[in-house]
């Protein structure tokens, strides 16, 4: 089922995400949601808490960069409970954008390797090291669990120049193609 994404100015985006365990009621349903909502919005990644739901999962297609990283092909994963643990490389400008921000892309800095725990959608548990683009959506997706979003990591320059967009967002002014809402 396709779920609407909640917009910027949201409560439920600036929360902390609880963990879960295999027992959370409809789970597969749930991550199945995940993966429909952020294909029907074409996202690279989508957080639980995006959907309205304060907790700790994501899920990341970076498929779309295997033309660029050939080991992305075919990469497609659900986070459960992740806990990056180290955070090191260069650190790095990409231009992010958010489906809870829709029009809004700005570059953002932020270390080129992860080392991460996580358990997948089987409650199967791994420690894996990332880079690349999918270290780069993986800590997106991991500061929503936070009630961190990208635009909180730009210079006080650049938060100036959008700082109106936002507000006129939280106050329901923007434009969305896709399922979304704004829940005061
Ligand atoms: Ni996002």
């Amino acid at each position: 089922m396709i779920l609407p994404v909640y917009i910027y100015g949201s409560p439920v985006l600036r929360k902390t995400a609880e963990y879960i365990d295999k027992d959370y009621p409809e789970l597969q349903q749930f991550i199945a949601d995940l993966w429909e909502t952020m294909y029907h919005a074409d996202g690279v990644g989508l957080a639980a808490p995006q959907v309205g739901k304060s907790i700790r999962i994501f899920v990341v297609d970076a498929s779309v960069y295997s033309e660029q990283e050939p080991k992305l092909l075919g990469f497609k994963k659900t986070f459960i409970n992740a806990e990056i643990y180290e955070r090191f490389g260069e650190e790095e400008f990409f231009n992010e954008g958010c489906l809870s921000i829709p029009g809004i892309h700005e570059d953002v800095k932020r270390p080129t390797k992860i080392k991460m725990r996580y358990m997948d959608e089987n409650f199967v548990e791994h420690d894996e090291e990332f880079d690349g683009h999918a270290a780069r959506i993986i800590q997106h997706e991991y500061d929503h669990l936070d009630g961190v979003m990208f635009v909180d990591r730009l210079s006080a320059l650049r938060k100036t120049l959008i700082k109106n967009k936002l507000n006129s967002m939280a106050k329901g002014k923007y434009r969305a193609d896709y399922k979304s809402k704004l829940v005061k």
